[in-house]
């Protein structure tokens, strides 16, 4: 028997950037987000006689994926698993592939295993491997607050189906990684206790914005929650500096673009990958305006997609299976 588990990356809108200082992987300050469609994880588990890991078809020593693994097993019985999970989309750049890959980890056991998880318990499960990946379990609008930590769905995307057009400046993986970055801003940038105060206020004002689909107030708030968040990074000792020059070549960009009238508004997480989130009807002009900045690799376009899901596969004979769809 395998189980195969689809996920989505999500983007947050309200970033987190910090854990609090407890055990669970408990972030500091609440989020908000949107998941994406067209980039995807998909996990396939199936059991072996020892823990294996495979990322786009290579073995994988991935300490993450195994310490995750050890952690759920206190609370629920899983066997040694053979996984095997493939991404569409560049790796460890700030596209948020742990999210994904947890999401489609999670929702890939609790199947496999007849675990038996609520949506909510199944985030909890993925938040413990990545705190970002908690909203990959849902699609659409999606929060991740306290006091229980476990993420919601806000608005499902089709209520506002809005359009994320990414700018790719690199593709290697991330210099530091974003639980290593957090911890270091946590404990030397000076701004780290405002940006916690903050972070409530702007969280209540996102939520409304979203609610009542005010582009206007999403766009401010939502530049702010990014531009607050790397300017904890610039001030953290030594400073985290994830952005190239075509970051900010797309940001002037995008500012541009919405002095000229497009409802578009820009998201960068740790990485140098700009994320413009648009109204559908400035998709292509957004694009267009994005692919001609020197240092921009690539253009990817997605719109909001669903939360994980999981399929098993039982095999009934040499050449025939069936699937149950969860
Ligand atoms: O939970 P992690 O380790 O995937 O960190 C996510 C950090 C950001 O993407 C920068 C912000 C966020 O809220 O997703």
């Amino acid at each position: 028997m395998r189980t195969t588990a689809v996920a989505h990356p999500n983007i947050a809108l309200l970033k987190y950037w910090g854990k609090q200082d407890a055990p669970g992987n408990l972030p500091a300050t609440p989020s908000l987000s949107i998941t994406l469609d067209s980039l995807t994880t998909t996990t396939t588990v199936a059991e072996a006689d020892s823990d294996q890991f495979r990322l786009n078809g290579q073995v994988a020593a991935d300490a993450k994926v195994l310490r995750t693994l050890a952690n759920w097993r206190r609370d629920h019985p899983i066997p040694p698993l053979a996984i095997s999970s493939r991404n569409n989309f560049p790796t460890a750049a700030g596209l948020a592939s742990s999210a994904s890959g947890f999401a489609a980890l999670a929702t890939a056991v609790d199947a496999h295993c007849g675990l038996g998880l609520t949506k909510a318990e199944r985030s909890e499960l993925a938040r413990r491997g990545s705190a970002s990946a908690a909203r990959s379990i849902h699609g659409g609008f999606v929060t991740l607050a306290g006091p229980d930590w476990r993420a919601a769905q806000l608005l499902p995307g089709a209520a506002w189906p809005l359009r994320v057009v990414v700018a790719i400046a690199a593709t290697g993986p991330k210099a530091v990684p974003s639980t290593e970055g957090m911890e270091r801003s946590r404990t030397t940038s000076p701004h780290f206790d405002a940006w916690v105060a903050s972070a409530a206020p702007d969280f209540a004002a996102m939520k409304q914005a979203v609610s009542t689909r005010d582009f206007a107030a999403l766009a401010d708030l939502a530049e702010a929650s990014c531009l607050q968040m790397h300017a904890l990074m610039f001030s953290s000792r030594p400073p985290l500096l994830y952005w190239t020059g075509a970051t900010v070549e797309c940001l002037r960009t995008i500012r541009e673009l919405r002095a000229e009238g497009c409802q578009v508004f820009a998201t960068v997480d740790a990485g140098p990958q700009v994320k413009a989130v648009c109204e559908p009807r400035d998709a292509e002009r957004v694009e267009a305006a994005l692919r001609r900045i020197g240092g921009v690799a690539e253009t990817l376009q997605a719109g909001l997609g669903p939360g994980a899901t999981a399929s098993i596969q039982r095999a009934i004979s040499a050449n025939a299976c069936c699937s149950l769809h969860s």
